[in-house]
């Protein structure tokens, strides 16, 4: 039988924080790196960290999607009215697909259009998808209304979070902070 603890355990908080830290900075890098008129040595090394931090999301994605489905978290409900949890839930779903897209809509049109990843290249990772333009115009459509619907996700989980945490102080944000620490 799985055993019950007070917060998620260390290495889904670890993970979680992490990829919070690195979604909140790719929203603003990704926005600024395809601005026109921007220095072209700064906006080469804001491209290179966005692909190869990207593909780092990517993996974090799936490792964190894995730890749940391998050790799914057992914890105490907390009460909440029924829309509140429903609310809760379709926006956890959403953000797992979008976190799941984004980077995956990112690979695609960089590969698609033949770019390099500079770390994969680095480690004669071959592309997954074929060179084609209309493949990469898709993929950056996705990426570029996907990040709207991810922006405002982000934003509306982490007023949920500071609900949680500073009005009704229910247990919710401190079952995910902090990062580290053992669980009771
Ligand atoms: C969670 C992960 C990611 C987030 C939140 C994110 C976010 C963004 C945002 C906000 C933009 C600006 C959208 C626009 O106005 O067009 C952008 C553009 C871009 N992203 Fe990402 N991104 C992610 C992952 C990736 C990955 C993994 C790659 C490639 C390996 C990538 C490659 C690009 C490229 C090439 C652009 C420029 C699009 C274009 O104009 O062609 N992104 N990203």
């Amino acid at each position: 039988m799985a055993i019950k603890t007070k917060k998620y355990r260390v290495p889904a908080r670890v993970i979680h924080w992490t990829m919070a830290l690195l979604v909140l900075s790719m929203l603003p890098i990704g926005t600024l790196m395809i601005r026109e008129g921007l220095d072209r040595s700064l906006q080469n090394f804001l491209f290179i960290a966005h692909k190869n931090v990207g593909v780092l999301l990517l993996i974090l994605i799936f490792a964190r999607l894995a730890y749940r489905l391998l050790r799914p978290p057992v914890l105490d409900p907390v009460p909440l009215p029924p829309l509140q949890k429903f609310a809760a839930g379709i926006t956890h779903v959403a953000l797992y697909a979008l976190l799941l897209i984004m980077p995956l809509a990112g690979y695609v049109r960089v590969r698609a259009g033949r770019f390099p990843i500079e770390t994969l290249d680095a480690l004669g990772l071959q592309s997954f998808v074929p060179r084609s333009d209309a493949l990469a115009e898709l993929a950056k459509a996705t990426h570029f209304y996907g990040s709207y619907a991810l922006g405002a996700l982000v934003l509306m989980h982490i007023g949920a979070a500071a609900y949680h945490g500073v009005i009704r102080k229910d247990g919710i944000l401190t079952r995910m902070w902090p990062p580290f620490g053992k669980q009771p």
